[in-house]
């Protein structure tokens, strides 16, 4: 019997919902975890503030066949005397990673202690977060985890938006100048940024370093829009 992990901090949007998906289509039984990871928040970030439904979360969960939800409580995830965590390397120091030190180590601790718990066949991660997923596939192949890592395309709003729990943070205003993050990574130009641009680059998609922008590297980006911050990237396609 296979068993698909799909590792979500809640707030469910239509962009987990699609890792549901994947995971249903191909393992007999779904585990979706569901726990708001303190280790990967920076001290001046929205740990506390971070929005949780977890009677929601659990109505979308069922709804899309996850067999469990598996809810461990901070204290159980990280019980006194924890100290132990997972070094990431300068995947985890550069982009988000200078933004946030730290915080691909508190994910990548996060992910394998999950994959320790609940022993999955697979694991499922959205292409959105492609640092965070490149950390994992780094993990996954350095420290020898027998888990495969599957990715799942960016879920978009109409305009462009890729689905984000932290959209929920913006205004009407904000949220209208927020797709522009998107347009602005299409067409390479930072300027196209309706907010204040952190950074926009071409990046080699397995190693985050500087590429030229030939097909199959990505343009990454992040930018606030008021005191959010949102990040996404695209492929750079064939011309
Ligand atoms: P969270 O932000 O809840 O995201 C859970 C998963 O959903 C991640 O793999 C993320 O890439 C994916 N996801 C988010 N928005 C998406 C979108 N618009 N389209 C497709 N996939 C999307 O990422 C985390 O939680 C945490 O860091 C976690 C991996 C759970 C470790 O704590």
């Amino acid at each position: 019997m296979s068993v698909g992990l799909v590792p979500t901090m809640g707030a469910l949007h239509d962009g987990h919902r699609a890792l549901l998906r994947a995971a249903r289509g191909e393992s007999d039984r779904v585990v979706m975890s569901l726990f708001v990871n303190p280790t990967q928040f920076g001290p001046g970030e929205d740990f506390a503030a971070y929005p949780r439904d977890a009677a929601a979360d659990r109505a979308i969960a069922a709804a899309e066949g996850v067999d469990e939800v598996y809810a461990p409580n901070v204290h159980d995830m990280y019980p006194d005397g924890f100290a132990t965590s997972v070094h990431v390397g300068r995947l985890g120091e550069v982009f988000e990673g200078i933004q946030r030190p730290g915080h691909f180590a508190g994910v990548a601790t996060v992910v394998l202690k999950l994959f320790q718990r609940v022993r999955p066949d697979r694991a499922y991660f959205g292409r959105k977060d492609a640092q965070q997923l490149a950390v994992i596939r780094r993990m996954v192949a350095d420290l020898d985890v027998p888990v495969e890592i599957r990715a799942v395309e960016t879920v978009r709003e109409p305009d462009g938006l890729a689905l984000s729990s932290r959209n929920l943070y913006l205004s009407p205003g904000e949220r209208t100048r927020a797709a522009s993050l998107h347009r602005a990574l299409l067409a390479r130009d930072p300027a196209l940024v309706e907010g204040e641009v952190d950074y926009l680059a071409v990046v080699d998609p397995d190693t985050f370093e500087p590429a030229d922008p030939r097909p199959g590297m990505l343009v990454v980006g992040a930018a606030r829009f008021g005191s959010t911050r949102l990040i996404d990237n695209v492929v750079v396609e064939a011309p």
